[in-house]
């Protein structure tokens, strides 16, 4: 029996949606009931529902032989699972942002950044040798430049709109980001042939 390690909600449902295209009918796991364990009606397949963030964590320790989350939690938990599949859903941009007339100043050193993805930020900022401090927001980021807590954000920018109606733009994109499919690296040697079914089938 495969495990797949999903968030509830919009990605959710766009993984079953390529599962049952995939002719593997398990669309009776998003009817609405607060169980955390279901199956899929053709049996074979088990679904566990996690906190979006915990995704990758399942899959690296063998708990889920695959999970679908987004490509912002892949680059900030930088677990040891393999990438098996960019998927055309969840599409935006990680991207570093702020007032446009700071532009100049993102490259200078002891700069402030305030973002939910702060392992994607000490490692991009370590890379350029440029020290930079690192505040931890779990939401709402945009506020930071404009209430004065940070200098910039780093965050997922999709329509622009947030940051456009906050006065912000973005200075530096840092990568394309879209959902994953992630597998376990043991499960993926053990059940190749059908992994490797489910991942062109996505
Ligand atoms: C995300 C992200 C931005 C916004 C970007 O926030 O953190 O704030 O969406 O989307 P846009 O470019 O289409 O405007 P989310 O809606 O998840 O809420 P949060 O601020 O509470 O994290």
């Amino acid at each position: 029996m495969i495990t797949f390690a999903l968030a509830k909600g919009r990605l959710a449902e766009k993984a079953v949606a390529l599962l049952e295209a995939a002719g593997i009918p398990c669309k009776n796991i998003l009817e609405p009931t607060r169980k955390l364990e279901l199956f899929s009606s053709c049996g074979g397949y088990r679904f566990i529902f996690v906190k979006p963030s915990d995704v990758p964590t399942y899959v690296e320790h063998g708990i889920a032989d695959l999970g679908v989350c987004g490509g912002d939690t892949v680059a900030e938990e930088n677990a040891n699972i393999y990438l098996l599949k960019e998927l055309p859903f969840g599409v935006c941009r990680l991207s570093l942002c702020g007032f446009p007339k700071d532009r100049e100043k993102l490259k200078e050193q002891d700069i402030t950044i305030a973002t939910k993805y702060t392992g994607v930020a000490k490692r991009h900022f370590e890379k350029r040798e440029q020290n930079v401090k690192i505040i931890k927001l779990n939401g709402s980021v945009e506020l930071g430049p404009i209430i004065g807590l940070s200098d910039f954000i780093l965050d997922i920018v999709e329509t622009g709109k947030t940051l456009k109606e906050n006065g912000l733009d973005v200075i530096e994109d840092i990568q394309d980001i879209s959902a994953c499919l992630v597998g376990n690296k043991v499960s993926f040697k053990v059940n190749n042939k059908e992994i490797k079914k489910l991942i062109s089938a996505f």
